[in-house]
């Protein structure tokens, strides 16, 4: 059985996130703020961020698979939902449940970007940052982790693990 050793806890967590909300709703006051979470993993991570934030903002998702059942990235990625929101103008941030060697996050910008918005700017909750193979902006980061395999609050190992409501480092 693998092992699950705790990283964050749920009070924790929810510390995390509100003070970045509180980052963005200062940063975003007065523009037209678009949140595109990339699910799966950002589901859990968007909708309590969205909770916290003091500003208004519109809400999309685009779903991105690279890492079939594995733990490594593949270095392309396959979009299977596209944005469905014009953002032509809009100031768009990405929510992303953590980045990883940078790839899907890459992709995804020049896709992003393809549309016209005013701005694309990055929200992560977790960034393991020594494992990056391309340069990508993180403009908001929670937390920055070390290297190894996390799950919990959004967070899968093929498709497991989504729903706890803490974080963890999977030992397999
Ligand atoms: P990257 O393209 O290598 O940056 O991988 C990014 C994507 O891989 C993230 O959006 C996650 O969905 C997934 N991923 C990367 N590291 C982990 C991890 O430790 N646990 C779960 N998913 C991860
Ligand atoms: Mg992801």
């Amino acid at each position: 059985m693998p092992e699950l050793v705790p990283v964050f806890t749920k009070d924790q967590i929810q510390k995390m996130v509100a003070a970045v909300a509180r980052r963005i709703s200062h940063d975003y006051k007065g523009r037209s703020l678009v949140l595109v979470g990339v699910l799966n993993g950002a589901f859990m991570f968007l909708a309590d961020l969205v909770r916290e934030l003091s500003i208004p903002a519109q809400i999309d998702f685009v779903r991105v698979a690279s890492y079939g059942a594995g733990t490594a990235s593949s270095g392309k990625i396959n979009l299977t939902k596209d944005l469905e929101l014009d953002i032509q103008n809009k100031d768009v941030l990405v929510i992303e449940d953590i980045v990883d060697t940078g790839l899907t996050l890459s992709c995804l910008i020049d896709h992003l970007k393809s549309f016209g918005p005013r701005s694309v700017r990055v929200c992560a909750l977790l960034d393991k940052r020594e494992r990056r193979e391309r340069a990508v902006p993180v403009d908001y980061t929670c937390q920055v982790v070390k290297k190894g395999f996390l799950v919990g609050y959004g967070l899968d190992y093929a498709e497991d693990y989504r729903s706890l409501q803490e974080i963890y480092h999977l030992k397999l």
